[in-house]
């Protein structure tokens, strides 16, 4: 019978690999779930094992002398400021972890090294992309993009393969609805608090923070649990190896379909006339100088119209953050219902901010997880409901007590 280990076992990927395998125990005997912290209870065939993956080589292989494993599902992530040093530390953590492997003789024993990256690697974080995206989409030059930490880590991961002559899978998730304690990309957590804290604010209404242009154009999202299935079925299905997939849910949704939906669900509304409206803390960024897409634009037939994208903030959600009425009105709720306080502080506003606030589509193919044998789905506004509704038996957000009951006609 198969064993694992996962890192990130805290993560908002991470934790929920580790729940879908100790959900099947029979067929996953022992996980060892590798972290700094220890945030969870975990089922019987789960071990938890402290690792710093920022220490050198040596000093890993002693703390995983006691480990070792069929397949290795490597989710930990650490973020820096810069896309240099994210490559550096990033791309460093997961070299080292690999020489331990070496090191304690138990690289050899692995069938299958599962890496969890995103779909920063097409550059969805420097502007406007392809069409959908597919897994072939060419990997952008560096320079002049800044380097892409994912890539280091594919070319670490594919030497270290073929080295010890073993298997691998890389997954590209995008826009993660999952549930985590102090991460660094949480768009659920942040959403639905800046929604319970306009419900404090009282005025009934819930404006859309990010860009009107994006609000009409599509994401495509990755339930967290959808992609933990989703690296258990890669882990042993034959098509699946070697291969890098995108993993998404399997719709495609806007904002201008989900945000009415998160209003209705904290008894608020959106303003009709939202983007209309005096705009004291909107915010423009720019993103790369040729977005992406420019790449293939001559192929693509689209030479000279790929212009600059663009951040744009109808409400900075950053400055939103620090005024202090907002900061009072959290207070008072926190207090009043019990809820674990720093979550505000906790948020991640910057990187939602990012998210909702980009000026183009996110449009991410299934096809080639699907002709590998995937059928996994999951409707997006679905797996966001059971995030806040765990955010919620948490403590992190108050009760909410309304139901979207359908789209109003009125003009
Ligand atoms: N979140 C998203 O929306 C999203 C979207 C697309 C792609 N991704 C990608 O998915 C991957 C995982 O990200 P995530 O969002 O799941 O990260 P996360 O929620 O921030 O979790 C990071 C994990 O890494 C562990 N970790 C960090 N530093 C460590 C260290 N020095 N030693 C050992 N463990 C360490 C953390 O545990 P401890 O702190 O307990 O050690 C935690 O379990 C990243 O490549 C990320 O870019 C994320």
């Amino acid at each position: 019978m198969p064993t694992a280990i996962v890192t990130g076992a805290t993560g908002i990927l991470g934790r929920e690999i580790v729940y879908e395998l100790g959900r099947h125990p029979q067929e996953w005997t022992t996980v060892h779930a590798l972290s700094r912290s220890k945030k969870d209870a975990y089922p019987s065939s789960i071990v938890h094992n402290y690792i710093d993956l920022t220490a050198d080589a040596q000093k890993m292989a002693k703390e995983l002398k006691d480990v070792s494993a069929d397949y290795v599902f490597f989710a930990a992530y650490l973020q820096r400021d810069s896309e240099e040093d994210n490559t550096k530390v990033n791309g460093d953590m997961l070299e080292s972890f690999l020489k331990a492997l070496e090191i304690n003789n138990t690289a050899s024993n692995l069938k299958r090294i599962i890496l969890v990256t995103g779909a920063k690697q097409y550059g969805v974080h420097l502007g406007r992309v392809k069409s959908p995206m597919v897994e072939s989409d060419p990997w952008l030059p560096e320079p002049p993009y800044p380097p892409n930490f994912y890539y280091r880590q594919q070319r670490i991961l594919h030497a270290f393969s073929a080295k010890h002559d073993i298997e691998w899978v890389v997954t590209y998730p995008n826009d993660v609805i999952g549930f985590a304690k102090g991460n660094f990309m949480n768009l659920a957590a942040s959403i639905s608090i800046y929604a319970a804290v306009h419900r404090e604010l009282g005025t009934g209404d819930l404006p859309f923070p990010g860009s009107a242009t994006f609000y009409e154009k599509f994401d495509s999202f990755t339930y967290s649990r959808l992609h933990a299935e989703f690296c258990v079925w890669a882990a042993t299905a034959p098509g699946a190896a070697n291969q890098a997939f995108n993993v998404v849910n399997g719709d495609v949704e806007s904002w201008s379909n989900l945000w009415p939906r998160l209003a209705a669900r904290y008894r608020l509304r959106v303003p009709a006339d939202q983007f209309a409206r005096p705009a004291p803390d909107a915010s423009d960024m720019p993103l790369a100088d040729n977005p992406p897409i420019s790449v293939m634009a001559k192929g693509l037939g689209l030479q000279g119209r790929t212009p600059q994208s663009h951040v744009e903030q109808t409400i900075d959600l950053t400055k939103w953050s620090q005024k202090p009425e907002v900061k009072a009105a959290w207070e008072r709720l926190a207090e009043r219902e019990g809820l674990e306080k720093d979550a505000f502080g906790k948020a991640t506003w910057m990187f939602t901010g990012f998210v909702l606030g980009r000026n183009y589509d996110l449009i991410i193919s299934m096809s080639k997880a699907r002709a590998a044998g995937w059928t996994g789905y999951h409707d997006t506004w679905e797996s966001l409901e059971k995030v806040l509704d765990e955010l919620e038996r948490e403590k992190i957000l108050p009760k909410a007590t309304g139901k979207f009951v359908g789209w109003s006609m009125q003009n």
